[in-house]
């Protein structure tokens, strides 16, 4: 008889508990939801141009798919370098047509010019699947990042050819 009471009491427990769990998760799921919509609507006022466009977040893709490029060509996996020469231009696109002028200097403009010869080049070792073009033409497109952001005072931002055991295609020294 007492046995059955401690039983039942012990599940009346463990059922409380359970209650307690389902809605606290209850409570934290539609906080995320909240917080998700509040984050889509920032996003769509971005895109019609009511805020301010990170530049620097579109040159971080630049780094990163630049870094990419350049292992996948050093390992002739051109499918993969045709991708991330792919995704670079689309960025390069995304900064042309979000009419960027940074300190007087139109970025938007600049882009293409300096960056689309030496990337021709290198679209062109992609497809003729050519690992010594490839190597030139990338120091070119290298050297044209780097041109630009001397050009624009920003000549503290030095892009390097990506060694094999550096983390970040960059020259962090003064
Ligand atoms: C037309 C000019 C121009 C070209 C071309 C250009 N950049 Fe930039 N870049 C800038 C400017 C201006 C800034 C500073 C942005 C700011 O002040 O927010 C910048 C900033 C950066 C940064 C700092 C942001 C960060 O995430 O650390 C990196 C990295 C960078 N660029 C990489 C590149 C790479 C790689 C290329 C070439 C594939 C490139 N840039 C080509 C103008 C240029």
């Amino acid at each position: 008889m007492n046995k059955n009471v401690l039983g039942g009491g012990l599940a009346l427990i463990a059922l409380v508990i359970g209650i307690m769990n389902y809605i606290s998760i209850a409570e934290l799921t539609s906080n995320i939801e909240d917080e998700r919509i509040e984050t889509v609507q920032s996003s769509t006022e971005e895109e019609h141009g009511e805020e301010h466009y990170e530049l620097a977040k579109a040159m971080g893709y630049m780094q990163t798919y630049t870094h990419k490029l350049y292992l996948a060509g050093q390992n002739e996996n051109w499918e993969l370098s045709s991708f991330y020469a792919h995704e670079i231009e689309e960025t390069i696109e995304e900064i042309e047509s979000a009419k960027v002028v940074d300190e007087g200097y139109d970025i938007s403009t600049l882009v293409g010019t300096m960056t689309n010869p030496a990337f021709e080049k290198v679209e062109k070792a992609i497809d003729n699947q050519d690992a010594e073009v490839f190597a030139d033409s990338y120091k070119l497109l290298i050297q044209s990042c780097n041109a630009c952001h001397q050009t624009t005072k920003h000549e503290f931002i030095k892009i390097e050819v990506p060694s094999v055991d550096a983390v970040f295609n960059q020259n962090f020294s003064k």
